[in-house]
This record gives structure tokens, sequence and C-alpha cells, in this order.
């Protein structure tokens, strides 16, 4: 069986109301299909939300705190998420990388929060327009996947979205993003599920989930669309 992992990262985005449409047409629409599973990663306020429609989904968070419970104003701890239903848990994503300056220290006791709570850690890894126009992408992963390469643990997923193809309607193409889950497959012992993110659509999905390489895909601005991510799922 050709198993695929869908995943929706709604990033900061959603309302109660909005929400719930998303969730009623899920309801109304999605038929579980035992070669797919489908994750949505709401923000942290609406997990809850989600969760209380009993839909035929895994739970995600979008990010988990690199520290355990106590006083860290603020943050949200992998205990928390477990308690809250989540398996999944995406973990270096490019905007944080990119707005927070997440380091691979950082990202690394990430990881172990989440792996010591028995949380599937998504590792998201993508190199910027400037290091692809310098081919330079497969030296950026390889320093990227640093932090996992470290833990102690082959109970993760990686997350390959080049930067440029990010929320840009550019994706890469599905040769290309190919080549670049085997580099990863290679690095990390050919059994890494490997998913690819940036730009993906109702209308380009199947090309990628095709690919020999391509476990599954990561989702941002499509996923928002209640049609646009059942259709996904279906690809
Ligand atoms: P996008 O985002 O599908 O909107 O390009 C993907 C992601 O950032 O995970």
């Amino acid at each position: 069986m050709n198993e695929k992992l869908i995943v929706a990262n709604w990033k900061s985005n959603g309302s109660r109301s909005a929400n719930e449409n998303w969730c009623r047409e899920l309801k109304a629409h999605l038929a579980a299909q035992a070669d797919r599973t489908l994750c949505v990663c709401p923000p942290f306020p609406y997990l809850d939300q989600l969760r209380s429609y009993n839909l035929a989904i895994q739970l995600g968070a979008q990010d988990i705190s690199a520290y355990p419970p106590g006083a860290h104003t603020g943050e949200v701890n992998a205990a928390m998420l477990r308690d809250m239903g989540c398996q999944y848990a995406l973990i270096g994503h490019s905007e944080r990388r990119g707005l927070l300056n997440e380091s691979a220290e950082l990202l690394g006791k990430k990881l172990a929060q989440a792996i010591g709570a028995e949380l599937k850690p998504i590792f998201c890894v993508g190199e910027s327009h400037t290091q692809y126009q310098a081919g330079q992408t497969n030296s950026i992963i390889k320093q990227q996947l640093e932090p996992i390469i470290k833990v102690k643990s082959q109970n993760f997923i990686i997350a390959y979205e080049p930067v440029w193809a990010i929320g840009t309607g550019l994706a890469a193409t599905p040769e290309y993003a190919n080549s670049v889950h085997s580099f990863i497959k290679k690095t990390l012992g050919g059994a890494t599920q490997v998913l690819y993110g940036g730009s993906i659509n109702a209308q380009n999905a199947h090309s990628f989930l095709a690919c020999a390489h391509i476990a599954g895909l990561l989702v941002g601005g499509a996923s928002l669309d209640a049609k646009s991510i059942l259709s996904i799922y279906q690809s």
C-alpha cells in the first residue's frame, strides 16, 4: 500500500465561525481512506474546537515549546499538546526560522521535548531562493538536518519546503522535489518519510503524490479551504 500523509498547516488563520464551517464541510464529505492520513495543525486556541467534531483526522501543533512545564510564560509545552490530542508537531517551519530566528540549538530542544512526549516531529527544511539559484540546496539542507541527525529516535518526519515556493504560487517541480527527497533519505536513512510543501493546491497535488520519494504533502494556504483540502486528500 502506498500510504501518504497530508498535513494541513493553517498558520495564523481561522476563527471560531470559519473553523465551524470548515469542520462541517469535512464532517459531511471526508471519506477516510486506508492509505491516507489527514493531519490538521490549527492555531493552538482552536485545537479543542477541531477535536470536538470527531473528524477522521489527526491533530498536529504548529510549534512546540523547547521547555518542560513550568515558569515559561506564553509557552505551549509537549504535555499540553498531548493532552489536547495532538499526535504531531511541526518544528522548524521556515516562517519561524526566518521571523523568530529559531536556531539549530533551539530546534534540537524542541525535538527532544516532542520525542519525550511521543509527539511525532515534522521537521521542516528548505533553501532560500538565493541558495536555490546558487545550487546550494543539498548543502543547506544537510546543515539544517543537523538537529535531527543528533536525535536518538527514528520516529520523525521531514518536510521539504523550498522557501521560494511557500505561499508564492510557484511550486517546485515534482521531479526537483523528488530528487531533493531522495537526497534527504540518503542522508538520514532510506526509510525516512519526506513530505513536500510549497504552493500545493488541488490541481498539482496529484503529480507530487505520484513521485516515489514523496511520502505526503504539507499544505498551507490551500488547506484553509475545506473543498481544496478534501480534493488534495483524495488526489
Ligand atoms: P503554502 O504553505 O502551501 O501556502 O505554500 C506551505 C507551508 O508553509 O507549510
